[in-house]
C-alpha cells in the first residue's frame, strides 16, 4: 500500500516545495519511490501556477536537491481524500487546514516539525520577506523532520 505525504504551507513557494524536494530525494535514497507519494500545496491562491521561489531554488540547489519541476497549487478539501499524512508548516497553515479537513478524515493532519529531533523549533519559520539565511534555516528544519518523518513512514506503514 502506498503512503501519501502533503506538505502545506502560505504559499507553496518557499517552505512546503523545500520540503517537498527533500523528502522525494530521501525516498528515493531509501529505494522507496514506488511506495510513498509526495507533494506539497498552499493555503493561499496567490501564487498558484508559479515555480518555487528563486532563493529556495538556489538554496536548495546548493545542498543537491532540484526544485525546478514544482509548480504551486492550492491545497484542497479533495487532498484529505488522496493523502495519508497531512504536514503543515505552521500553526497558522494547520489551523486553516483543520478549517476544511473533513469529518472523516482518517489520516494523520499535525505540523511537519512534530517528526524533528531538534526542539528549538516546532514550526518552519516564514523566510518569504527574510534574508538568505531564512531560506538556509528553512533547509536545516526540512532535512531534519524529513530524517525522522522517513523513519517513522518505514516503521508504521513499511516495515510489518
Ligand atoms: P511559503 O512562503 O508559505 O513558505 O511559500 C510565502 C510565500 C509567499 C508569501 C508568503 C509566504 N506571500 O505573501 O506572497
Amino acid at each position: 500500500m502506498q503512503t501519501r505525504v502533503l506538505f502545506v504551507c502560505l504559499g507553496n513557494i518557499c517552505r512546503s516545495p523545500t520540503a517537498h524536494g527533500v523528502f522525494e530525494k530521501r525516498v528515493q535514497e531509501a529505494g522507496l519511490a514506488d511506495k510513498v507519494l509526495v507533494d506539497s500545496a498552499a493555503t493561499a491562491a496567490f501564487h498558484v501556477g508559479s515555480s518555487p521561489d528563486p532563493r529556495s531554488i538556489r538554496a536548495a540547489a546548493s545542498r543537491g536537491y532540484d526544485l525546478t519541476p514544482q509548480r504551486a497549487r492550492q491545497v484542497t478539501k479533495d487532498d484529505f481524500q488522496v493523502f495519508d499524512l497531512i504536514l503543515p508548516m505552521d500553526r497558522i497553515n494547520l489551523s486553516n487546514l483543520r478549517a476544511i479537513q473533513p469529518k472523516d478524515f482518517a489520516g494523520h493532519l499535525g505540523l511537519f516539525l512534530d517528526f524533528s529531533k531538534q526542539n528549538q523549533y516546532t514550526q518552519v519559520p516564514d523566510p518569504y520577506n527574510d534574508s538568505a539565511e531564512g531560506f538556509e534555516l528553512v533547509l536545516d528544519l526540512v532535512e531534519d523532520a524529513a530524517a525522522g518523518l522517513l523513519r517513522h513512514i518505514v516503521d508504521t506503514r513499511i516495515k510489518v
